[in-house]
């Protein structure tokens, strides 16, 4: 009789571990297809937001009148959109040279009370349909860089290397210059892809102390110039070519200069 009981109680165990077994076994698989279904959620929630940005960034693009298409912007820009009498007398404002300096400079200051109301109203209404319609824009620029923001943060890469790019060559005249913003995002990027590209601006950072985010460093210039090169970035393989030529940042090297202006 003895036996009997033990016999079951020690069939009763084995049962008993052996569902806890399974039950755990059910409860692992659970939390796992959870979590991937938690990644899947994010990587169709970034890329909506990417999504969104840009089609609000060429909503952007197209209603500010002011500037000429910029190639250094990137492929996100739509090409040819209008530009008024007024930039096509003057340098394009997104250029160099003191003139586009100083429109720059009185497109930012245009609100303020010191400037004198023909000008402020002038550069309103070449703006394209005043205050208004200023403000609206401003407005979706931010929602434009919130949304590529969140998307990054989500781990959409190209997400991070737009905003990046949009920080350093704003499109516009609504996009905040963000150079540190863009040194961020572009290391990010680096870190995560190895995309030659955000190499070569991150060594055009360390190599000239761009306004100041990092302090010149011409090993570290060098270091990201290199990957960025054998990464097949043109600008790069120049620059480092130029460097060996000039011995920036390295020995002196004419035969490596060659090589590399002649990739
Ligand atoms: C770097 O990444 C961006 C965004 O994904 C892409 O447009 C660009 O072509 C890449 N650059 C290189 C050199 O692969």
């Amino acid at each position: 009789m003895t036996r009997k009981s033990k016999a079951r109680k020690a069939s009763l165990i084995a049962f008993g571990v052996v569902a806890l077994a399974a039950l755990s076994c059910y409860a692992e698989a659970e939390t796992s297809g959870t979590a991937d279904a938690a990644v899947v959620d994010s990587t169709t929630e970034a890329a909506r937001a990417y999504k969104q940005a840009l089609s609000t960034l060429s909503y952007v693009n197209a209603h500010s009148r002011h500037v000429a298409s910029d190639t250094s912007a990137g492929s996100y820009m739509p090409q040819g959109y209008p530009t008024s009498i007024f930039s096509a007398f003057l340098p394009n404002i997104q250029g160099q040279g003191p003139i586009a300096s100083a429109m720059r400079i009185v497109m930012k200051l245009r609100h303020q009370s010191w400037i004198p109301s023909f000008v402020s109203d002038y550069l309103g209404k070449e703006l394209g349909g005043g205050r208004k319609k200023d403000e609206e824009l401003q407005g979706k620029a931010i929602k434009v860089l919130d949304l590529l923001q969140h998307a990054a943060e989500l781990g959409h890469q190209d997400a991070l290397y737009a905003l990046a790019k949009i920080s350093l060559f704003p499109p516009n005249p609504y996009f905040p210059f963000d150079p540190r913003l863009s040194y961020h995002a572009l290391s990010s990027h680096a870190a995560n892809t190895g995309n030659a590209s955000s190499q070569a601006l991150l060594g055009f950072f360390h190599s000239t102390g761009y306004q100041h985010v990092v302090p010149v460093d011409q090993a570290k210039a060098q270091l990201y110039l290199t990957f960025a090169a054998h990464g097949g970035h043109k600008g790069a393989q120049m620059s480092l070519g130029y460097r060996y030529w000039s011995g920036i940042g390295v020995a002196e090297n004419c035969m490596t200069a060659l090589a590399w202006l002649m990739y």
